[in-house]
């Protein structure tokens, strides 16, 4: 059934558990995410992004999710927009039936300037008001998604704009969290607490003090109602990695945010938890792993289904680690 993300975070709350949200853009990961769900009793928020409204087409995505939901009517799925570019975009979202949307008013419609709080609040505000005439919840962001690490934010190629933020700037900071909650009345923020968008996030491996748990914990006491939202949580799964370089990729060196920190932050308050970089890396890996073994096929669903296999294992894990799982 389709629920909002306000009614699944609340549950989640209640019962200190994380929910992972899986990007959505084609039938494989629709599919991997749906049968890992099901497998392991876990309620689900798939979300859409506006990249995956240009790949398959809104109504097609639509009825994907709608789909999903009919296969697997025992599971209670949110049907979320990742990243809304402006209260426009917002609105067609729920148009389409969304039932929960994001107002990312901490860049400006390019998706990349940095805006100021006064834009952010009123844009995102502009969106409550009508998101919640329909049902429908919301999610705003404050603070600017970097690599504490290395001081630039996340670039998907590995090529970054290095030393344009400094520390302080890449945490959002817990007296504005509130503010901005009682300005906008959002279900749930995104909050910056040194992770960053794709696959280049940190240069070496992790030592266990990559995300500021401290800060969680301040901005969580703040603002205990508003469910935080955690984004760029994949994990850049090493294995997956190996084969995709292994198979003719060339990604290189580089790490994620490690589940056993993920965890951690949801014992402390996040409790959705943004991954798609970890699902991209596992169905390249099986594709390009299949076809190497297999140069005869020419059958896409032969691939294809390694590719959803290595993704429902990866849906299969977080669900599992986030204690995510037995909560449907
Ligand atoms: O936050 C970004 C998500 O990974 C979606 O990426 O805009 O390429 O679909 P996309
Ligand atoms: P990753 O790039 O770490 O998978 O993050 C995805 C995300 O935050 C989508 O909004
Ligand atoms: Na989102
Ligand atoms: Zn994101």
């Amino acid at each position: 059934a389709l629920i909002s993300l306000r009614q699944l975070l609340d549950h989640a709350a209640e019962h200190q558990y994380g929910v992972p949200a899986f990007n959505v853009n084609n039938l494989e990961q629709m599919r991997a995410m749906m049968e890992a769900a099901d497998e392991t009793d876990s309620p689900v928020i798939c979300q859409a992004s506006a990249g995956a409204r240009k790949y398959a087409g809104a109504p097609f995505l639509r009825h994907l999710i709608l789909a999903a939901i009919e296969e697997f009517p025992h599971i209670p799925v949110v049907m979320h927009q990742d990243h809304g570019s402006s209260p426009a975009v917002c609105q067609r979202s729920i148009q389409l039936g969304f039932s929960s949307v994001m107002m990312d008013g901490s860049l400006g419609e390019d998706m990349k300037t940095p805006m100021d709080y006064d834009y952010n609040a009123r844009t995102t505000r502009q969106v409550v008001d009508m998101a919640h005439a329909c049902g429908v919840s919301v999610e705003g962001e404050l603070g600017c998604l970097g690599s504490l690490e290395s001081g630039m934010a996340g670039e998907e190629d590995g090529s970054g704009a290095e030393g344009v933020l400094d520390h302080s700037q890449l945490l959002t900071d817990p007296e504005e969290a509130a503010r901005f909650v009682a300005d906008t009345k959002v279900d749930a923020l995104a909050i910056a607490i040194g992770t960053s968008h794709g696959a280049y996030k940190f240069t070496r491996p992790p030592t266990g003090d990559i995300l500021a748990i401290e800060r969680i914990k301040e901005i969580h006491a703040r603002i205990p109602d508003t469910h935080l939202v955690m984004h760029g949580s994949s994990s850049v799964p090493q294995e997956w990695l190996k084969i995709i370089d292994q198979f003719g990729g060339a990604m290189g060196e580089t790490y994620g945010v490690p589940v056993e920190e993920i965890a951690e932050g949801i014992k402390n308050g996040v409790r959705k938890v943004n991954i798609d970089t970890d699902l991209r890396m596992a169905s390249t890996g099986a594709i390009r792993k299949h076809l190497a073994e297999n140069p005869k096929n020419f059958d896409p669903r032969k691939y294809l289904a390694a590719s959803t296999q290595a993704m429902k294992e990866i849906c299969k894990a977080r669900y599992e680690a986030f204690g995510t799982a037995g909560n449907a």
